[in-house]
């Protein structure tokens, strides 16, 4: 691990290694750091955590502290997952393959995009962790199942379905640099890219590809235009879901709930747990956050599935405060990947450790000793 990325002591500074190393204001670190239109739904995300304030328990015993827990049934070191954001091979080569490393390495989940730029396979056999598969559903749904098919053959243990993408958010910087729609850059991004001979040497040499659906495409398509030309299903809908529900034996989740009736009628489906989330502020903008859904969730459904939520997570307490309100657990969007963006496997394991490390702080600062003791009492708005 270079020094640099060592001595980070928290995501933002990780994100400040990646946005200098990255071709910046235009392609790689705007596609990580951006969101829709006036990123309103991006920085409630964060508000919603900020609101909240921890009602510390005091003269407790912390010294034995214990941050493992389990979701979905299976061991996870902290309740967290990282979770799936596609095109990680632009930040660094074969960067899910990293991503999947640090993950099994901080003993969570790894949650693969569809849009990602390794192998299913490849990543099951190279990793020792927990992986999951994040399905978007194309108009040509044969793509989909067959990458589920694939999935289920290698051992896949999750699937999740993303249920906000109907169409694309307005993600202007992404326009703005060519990223958008079809990755034709402008020569001001071509430049900028040039100006980063750090960022070409780790990710250029091998040109990242989105391996896994090009599999399924005939010989010769073009996957880039593919992907980028309106490719997922707006018609998606909850008749889907039942028939994902049959297709797919394993743990099923439905990412992209905001709302509890939408989460009733999921879990009425057969889904294993509910993904509250608005997809880090890239999709509608000025929605509510995974965190301002999460009461009124917990409230109807309880403990009758797995509630993981999402968006804005940048502290080990973030994770602590969704936890006492009523989350398994939460997903890591951007944490992870401005790791990843800093310095690859070691960068994404760095900030791993650093949301431990916090979130550990957090148990004893608030007298917890286990993640059974965040009860929603210790916080206030
Ligand atoms: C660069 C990037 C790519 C993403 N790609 C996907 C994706 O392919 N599929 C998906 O379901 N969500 C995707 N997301 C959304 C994340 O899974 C997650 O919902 C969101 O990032 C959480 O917010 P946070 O980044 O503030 O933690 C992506 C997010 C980012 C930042």
């Amino acid at each position: 691990m270079t020094r640099r990325i060592e001595n980070a002591l928290n995501i933002d500074e990780l994100r400040e290694i990646a946005r200098r190393r990255l071709p910046r204001f235009r392609f790689a670190f705007d596609y990580v750091d951006g969101g829709a239109e006036d990123e309103a739904t991006l920085s409630r995300n964060r508000e919603s955590f900020e609101e909240l304030r921890f009602r510390p328990r005091t003269l407790n015993d912390v010294s034995k502290r214990d941050t493992a827990t389990r979701i979905l049934g299976q061991p996870a070191a902290f309740p967290a997952i990282v979770g799936p954001t596609g095109l990680n091979g632009i930040q660094w080569r074969d960067g899910d393959l990293q991503m999947a490393r640090a993950a099994a390495g901080a003993g969570l989940p790894f949650a693969m995009s569809t849009v990602s730029m390794s192998y299913i396979e490849d990543l099951v056999r190279e990793t020792s962790g927990r992986l999951w598969l994040q399905g978007y559903v194309f108009r040509e749904r044969q793509i989909t199942d067959r990458l589920i098919d694939r999935a289920d053959a290698a051992g896949v243990e999750a699937l999740i379905i993303t249920s906000d993408f109907p169409t694309a958010g307005k993600r202007e910087r992404d326009l703005r640099s060519g990223l958008l729609p079809k990755q034709e850059f402008p020569l001001a991004t071509k430049l900028d890219i040039l100006l980063h001979p750090g960022w070409l040497l780790t990710v250029a040499t091998r040109k990242p590809r989105f391996v896994n659906v090009e599999r399924e495409l005939e010989p010769g398509a073009n996957v880039n235009a593919f992907v980028g030309h309106g490719m997922f299903d707006p018609s998606l809908n909850w008749d889907d879901l039942a028939r994902f529900r049959e297709r797919w034996k394993r743990k099923l989740l439905l990412k992209g709930v905001l709302r509890a009736d939408d989460a009733e009628r999921a879990v009425g489906i057969g889904v294993d747990g509910v993904w509250l989330s608005n997809h880090g502020g890239r999709q509608m903008d000025r929605a509510v956050s995974g965190m301002d859904a999460l009461p009124e969730v917990v409230a109807a459904l309880g403990s009758r599935t797995t509630v993981i939520v999402d968006g804005g997570v940048r502290r080990g307490s973030d994770i602590a405060k969704a936890v006492a309100c009523g989350a398994v657990a939460v997903a890591l969007g951007r944490a992870p990947v401005y790791g990843l963006g800093a310095g690859g496997q070691a960068g994404a394991a760095r900030a791993l450790e650093i949301l431990r490390d916090e979130f550990d702080r957090t148990l004893a600062l608030t007298g917890c000793r286990s993640v059974a003791d965040l009860t929603p009492d210790l916080i206030t708005r």
